[in-house]
């Protein structure tokens, strides 16, 4: 893990319940040895003293934007240039809100906007609160912006619901931001992603798709960016916002997917798209009506992307994923074997996989390679595919290695 040693870490505290684990992150990040100050909205001291944030971070909390005494000592400006990273944790919905539309009314969100430093967020809310539009769309233009977001994590509220918006633990948190100072193992490198599901035309108002969200696969791609690789995303339609750093291609079907990754030349090629397998062979001309009982609809093989890519001489390091409803591990190795792959990242799906896997927030993920394999359990898609490029990156340099 990369070392937080000597890092200044400014920490934000809004008001939600999980105030109170924020005083264990900050005894964990000085046990790193990071340096720590702690920044209070109004409405986290109601939920926690400063006092207690004062003894742990050994350093004054401030509170107000408009204080004489502290601007006379390192004034707000200052705060925010002194800082190597800022993590609010935990944020709550209105701060999310306050950040995502600019607001510079109190000493947080002033700092969150005076900083060059690398912000980061960690979402405390109800599950509702969570899912709502608002919520939502805050959070992408945030995400949009390279504001790192660090879960929520999924379980029971402090309201007794059970859903996403639980704060992450603070040792996921810790973990979370020494991965913001990770050294950029792939600096230089051109990845090419592919996400999202893809479209095949049965007439000109249908089509048959899948369930994919494209959140893996964004995931994937500002993870790699935050690796310092040169990122290509193709991808299928969706309703995501393009990560920070990342050059979009949008496609419909697999045949355009195709025609898009045949025009790239990727050191690494990650195919998390769910590429229908097949298509329907002739599409009508004009919207079909339902004049008959049955409708039959004959379908014709999608070329297989990924095979094609690891067929290249030389080939790309080339990363498939496999979704499987049973016999995860025979299935994927198969798929390893078969389509000539270096690496397969396997998760399991369906209605055994609930709350994993397809359109969902979260996911758990088994990696197979020739000679390895790996678990990388339940957690948010954006840890996941910070862990699973770092697994891509070092097998990546040893075959480099390798080759020299
Ligand atoms: O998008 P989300 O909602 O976040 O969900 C993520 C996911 C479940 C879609 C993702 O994690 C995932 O598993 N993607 C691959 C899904 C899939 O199509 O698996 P498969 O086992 O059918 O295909 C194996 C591999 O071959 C995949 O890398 C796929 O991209 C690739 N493939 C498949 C068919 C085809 N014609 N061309 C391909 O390149």
């Amino acid at each position: 893990m990369p070392t937080l040693a000597g890092k200044h870490i400014l920490l934000g505290v809004t008001g939600g319940i999980a105030a109170y684990k924020s005083a264990e992150l900050v005894r964990l990040l000085r046990g790193a040895g990071a340096e720590v100050r702690v920044v209070m909205t109004r409405a986290a001291q109601s939920f926690i003293g400063p006092l207690t944030f004062q003894s742990l971070s050994g350093n004054p909390v401030r509170t107000e934007l408009m204080d004489s005494v502290a601007e006379a000592g390192m004034g707000h400006i200052e705060l925010a240039r002194w800082a190597d990273a800022v993590l609010v944790a935990p944020c709550t919905a209105n701060f999310i809100a306050r950040l995502a539309n600019g607001l510079a009314d109190d000493l947080l969100s002033t700092l969150c906007l005076a900083t060059e430093a690398p912000v980061a967020i960690a979402p405390a809310m109800n599950r509702q609160m969570w899912a709502a539009t608002a919520t939502v769309e805050n959070v992408r233009r945030l995400e949009s912006r390279g504001v790192a977001l660090f879960g929520p994590g999924e379980g029971e509220q402090a309201c007794g619901e059970v859903g996403p918006g639980r704060m992450l633990e603070p040792a996921a948190l810790l973990a979370a931001m020494a991965g913001l100072f990770g050294d950029r193992p792939l600096a230089g490198v051109r990845v090419v992603v592919t996400a999202g599901p893809t479209r095949e035309a049965v007439d000109p108002v249908r089509f048959i798709g899948n369930r994919s969200s494209g959140r893996m696969g964004f995931a994937v791609a500002a993870a790699a960016v935050a690796a310092g690789a040169e990122v290509t995303l193709i991808s299928g339609p969706v309703a995501l916002p393009t990560p920070a750093g990342v050059l979009r291609i949008d496609v419909e079907s697999a045949l355009e997917m195709r025609k898009a990754v045949v025009a790239t030349t990727p050191d690494i090629f990650i195919a998390a798209a769910a590429v229908a397998d097949y298509r329907p062979a002739q599409p009508a001309a004009g919207k079909i009506k339902k004049d008959a009982g049955t409708l039959t609809l004959v379908l014709t093989r999608n070329p297989d992307i990924l095979a094609e890519v690891a067929a290249r001489r030389p080939a790309p390091f080339t990363v498939g994923f496999a979704a499987e409803t049973d016999d995860l591990a025979h299935n994927a190795r198969t798929k390893l074997a078969r389509k000539g792959l270096d690496l397969i990242a396997a998760n399991p799906v369906g209605p055994s996989a609930a709350g994993v896997g397809f359109d969902s927030e979260e996911n758990t993920l088994e990696l197979f390679w020739q000679g390895g394999e790996r678990i990388l359990p339940r957690a948010p898609k954006g840890v996941i595919a910070r862990q699973l490029v770092q697994a891509i990156s070092d097998l990546y340099r040893e075959r480099r290695k390798d080759h020299k």
